[in-house]
C-alpha cells in the first residue's frame, strides 16, 4: 500500500462516520509560546477538549505533520523517527468508548484487513484514583480479541497526556488513560532474535521491535487541579493517534518502517551516494537517521525555518548536524551533493501534499542545506581532528566541540558512543553556565547592561530603548519580549521576540509614541524593590537575566517601568527626538530595530 491509498483510507472512513475534517496546525508555530513545534494531533483541540464549543461539531478527523524532539535518541531502530504523520480522530464530548475501539478495529481489520491474530491490545491497570480500565477490555473481548492479547500497563505506558502520567502533569493539563493496538511481526524475526530481550518473555511493550504500536486511543477526561489530584472534565473526550508509517509498515508487514514509499526512496539516494547497501551493511542505523532528520529538515525549511543557534533554527541546525556527522560515519565524508539529492527526493514524495510544492522549494531547500552543510563541513574536520586528539573526551572537551567547533552535544555523545562510552550531560551543562557566568562577568565592565560607555548620547539611547520597549508592547501587544540590547554613541540597537508579524505601519506608531513621550518630559526615577514586588507591579525584566532578591526599577514617568541597572537621564525632554532608522527580522519571530 502506498502512503497516498492510506491516507484515501483514512479519509473516506471517517467520512462514512460523519466527522468533519479539522484542517492541521502547521508544523512550526508562530504563536504558541509553549511549543516550537506540533507534536500530535491534539495540540490545536486543547481549548475544545476542555469544553469550547468546536465550530466544526464534535466529531473530528485529520491527518496532522508532528515533530518530536523528545524521540531524537531513539531514531536509528525500525520504528522511531523524529517527523510523522499522524492519523487522528476525535469525540469532543460526543462518543466514547464503545464506538472508538469498535470504529478502530473496524478500520484495522476490515478497512486495512490486517489479521486478527497479530493484533494485540494494551489497556490501563489503574492507579492512584483512577481504576483499571475494565470497560474497555470487556469491549476488546466483544469484538473478538482474544485473553491474552489483551495487556495491563501502568500511567508509564497506558495514560497519554502532553506531559506524560498523571505525577508528570502541571496543573491544568489535561489527559486520560488510554488503549493502544499493537501489531505482531511474528517471534521469528531477526530483529527479536537479535534483540537485548531475546532471553526475556516478549510483550506488546517490550521494546524488542516485535510488536509495533500503530494506534493509540486516549480517554482525556481529567484535568490536573491545583492541589494535585485529578479532576473531571465537563466532557469525556477521545483522542485517537496512529503513526500513518507504522501502519503502512503493518500493512506491508515489514517491521522497517524506512521500507515504506515515504522513505524508501530516500534510502535508496543515501545508497546511490554512498555506495553502501542498506540492507547489507552495519550502517543501518546512521542511514535512517540521516533519511528521518533530512526529512524534517526539509519540512522546516519549506515552514521558513532557517538554521540559527535559537528555537526553531537551533532543532535545524541539530538535525542537520546530526545527519552530517552520520553521514561522515558511513561514507567518510560530507557530499553535499547526497544532502541536496536527499531534499529533492523528499520534496518529489511529498509533492502537493500539505505546503510542499517541489518546484517552487526546490532552490530554497537546496541552498539552505548547502550553506549549512558547508559551513559545518569546515568547522567539521577541525573539530573531528580536536576529537582525535585525545584518548578519552571528557564533558570539558565535549564543551569545547559546541563552543569553537559548533558540535551540538548529542553529536559529541554519539561520537563517543561508537567508542564505547558516554558524556553526563549534567556536567556538560555545568561547562555551558560557568562559561555562561564567565563571559557575564568578562562583560560587564566594558559592555554594562548592553552599554558601549557612560556618554551623555548613551545614556539618551538608553532611557529611549525603555519607552521602545513600552511602545512595541503597546502596538504589537504583550508577547513583546527583550532578547537583547546594544547601545552605542551612534544609535540604539534592539532585539526582540513578538508572535506575529508586525504590520506596515506599526513601527512608525512605536516611533510616534516615543516621540510623545519624549515631548511629555516625564521624569525618570529609580526605585531598589524587594524583586518579588517588582514583579507584581508588572516591572518588564530582561527573562535571560539573573536576578537577585532585591532589584532595581526604573520608572519613566508612569508609562514605562523596568528592571535595570541603569543608568539613564533624568528626564524624557533630554533625549531630543528618535528616529527608527531600520527594521529587520533576525530569526523566526525575532525582530531587530536601530533608532537614532
Ligand atoms: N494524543 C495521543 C498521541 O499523541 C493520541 O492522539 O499519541
Amino acid at each position: 500500500m502506498t502512503h497516498q491509498e492510506l491516507r484515501t483510507l483514512w479519509t473516506s472512513f471517517w467520512e462514512k462516520k460523519a466527522h468533519k475534517l479539522v484542517s492541521p496546525a502547521p508544523l512550526v508555530l508562530q504563536n504558541d509560546p509553549t511549543t516550537l513545534f506540533t507534536s500530535s494531533g491534539m495540540q490545536p483541540l486543547i481549548p475544545y477538549l476542555n469544553g469550547e464549543a468546536h465550530p466544526l461539531g464534535k466529531k473530528l478527523y485529520n491527518i496532522q505533520l508532528c515533530f518530536r524532539a523528545v524521540d531524537i535518541d531513539e531514531v536509528g531502530n525500525n520504528r522511531h523517527t523524529t517527523f510523522f504523520e499522524m492519523m487522528g480522530n476525535w469525540s469532543l464530548g460526543d462518543y466514547f468508548k464503545e464506538e472508538q475501539l469498535g470504529w478502530i478495529w473496524e478500520f484495522f481489520t476490515q478497512e486495512l484487513k490486517l489479521p486478527k491474530e497479530k493484533l494485540y491490545v494494551s489497556v490501563f491497570e489503574g492507579e492512584g484514583e483512577v481504576f483499571a480500565d475494565h470497560e474497555s477490555v470487556k469491549i476488546w473481548k466483544k469484538l473478538g480479541v482474544a485473553d491474552d492479547h489483551i495487556h495491563f500497563y501502568g500511567s508509564d505506558k497506558n495514560w497519554w497526556s502532553r506531559s506524560g502520567p498523571p505525577n508528570k502533569m502541571p496543573v491544568g493539563e489535561i489527559g486520560g488513560p488510554d488503549s493502544e493496538v499493537f501489531y505482531d511481526f511474528g517471534e521469528d524475526l531477526k530483529i527479536h532474535e537479535n534483540s537485548p530481550f531475546k532471553e526475556k518473555e516478549c510483550h506488546p511493550n517490550c521494546d524488542c521491535g516485535r510488536f509495533l504500536e500503530i494506534g493509540n486511543s486516549v480517554f482525556i477526561q481529567y484535568k490536573k487541579s491545583a492541589n494535585g489530584s485529578l479532576t473531571e472534565l465537563p466532557q469525556k473526550n477521545v483522542d485517537y493517534g496512529g503513526g500513518l508509517e507504522r501502519i503502512l509498515a503493518a500493512v506491508n508487514n515489514d517491521p522497517d518502517i524506512f521500507k515504506t514509499d515515504v522513505f524508501s526512496s530516500i534510502i535508496r539516494i543515501i545508497e546511490v551516494e554512498t555506495g553502501i547497501s542498506y540492507d547489507k551493511s552495519e550502517k543501518k542505523a546512521e542511514m535512517r537517521v540521516i533519511a528521518d532528520h533530512m526529512k524534517a529538515a526539509v519540512f522546516m525549511i519549506v515552514s521558513g525555518v532557517i538554521p540559527s543557534n535559537k528555537e526553531q533554527g537551533y532543532m535545524l541546525r541539530r538535525l542537520l548536524r546530526r545527519a552530517a556527522i552520520k553521514t561522515r560515519s558511513v561514507s567518510g565524508d560530507l557530499p553535499v551533493k547526497l544532502f541536496i539529492s536527499v531534499g529533492n527526493a523528499v520534496l518529489t514524495i511529498y509533492d502537493g501534499y500539505d505546503g510542499i510544492n517541489k518546484k517552487e522549494q526546490e532552490t530554497l531547500v537546496a541552498s539552505v542545506i548547502s550553506n549549512e552543510m558547508n559551513k559545518f563541513s569546515q568547522s567539521l574536520d577541525n573539530g573531528l581532528k580536536y576529537f582525535n586528539k585525545y584518548e578519552k573526551v571528557d564533558e570539558k572537551i565535549a564543551f569545547d566541540l559546541f563552543q569553537n567547533f559548533g558540535f551540538p552535544f548529542e553529536v559529541t555523545q554519539e561520537l563517543v558512543e561508537e567508542k564505547g562510552y558516554s558524556l553526563d550531560p549534567t556536567r556538560f551543562n555545568e561547562h555551558y553556565e560557568s562559561h555562561k557566568n564567565q563571559s557575564r562577568t568578562a562583560s560587564a565592565g566594558t559592555f554594562k547592561g548592553g552599554l558601549a560607555d557612560q556618554s551623555e548620547q548613551v545614556l539618551k539611547y538608553h532611557t529611549a530603548t525603555h519607552l521602545l520597549h513600552q511602545a512595541l508592547r503597546d502596538v504589537l501587544g504583550p508577547s513583546v519580549r527583550q532578547e537583547g540590547s546594544n547601545i552605542t554613541g551612534e544609535r540604539l540597537r534592539f532585539d526582540f521576540f513578538v508572535d506575529k508579524k508586525p504590520d506596515t505601519d506599526a513601527f512608525k506608531k512605536v516611533e510616534q509614541i516615543i516621540n510623545e513621550k519624549i515631548a511629555e518630559k516625564l521624569s525618570v526615577e529609580c526605585k531598589i524593590l524587594p524583586k518579588k514586588e517588582a514583579e507584581k507591579i508588572g516591572a518588564l525584566y530582561f527573562f535571560k537575566e539573573k536576578y537577585g532578591d532585591e532589584v532595581k526599577v526604573y520608572f519613566v514617568g508612569d508609562y514605562s517601568k523596568e528592571f535595570c541597572g541603569g543608568p539613564h537621564v533624568q528626564n524624557t525632554g533630554e533625549i531630543g527626538s528618535i528616529k527608527i532608522t531600520k527594521v529587520k527580522k533576525i530569526g523566526s519571530n525575532l525582530m531587530r530595530i536601530y533608532a537614532q
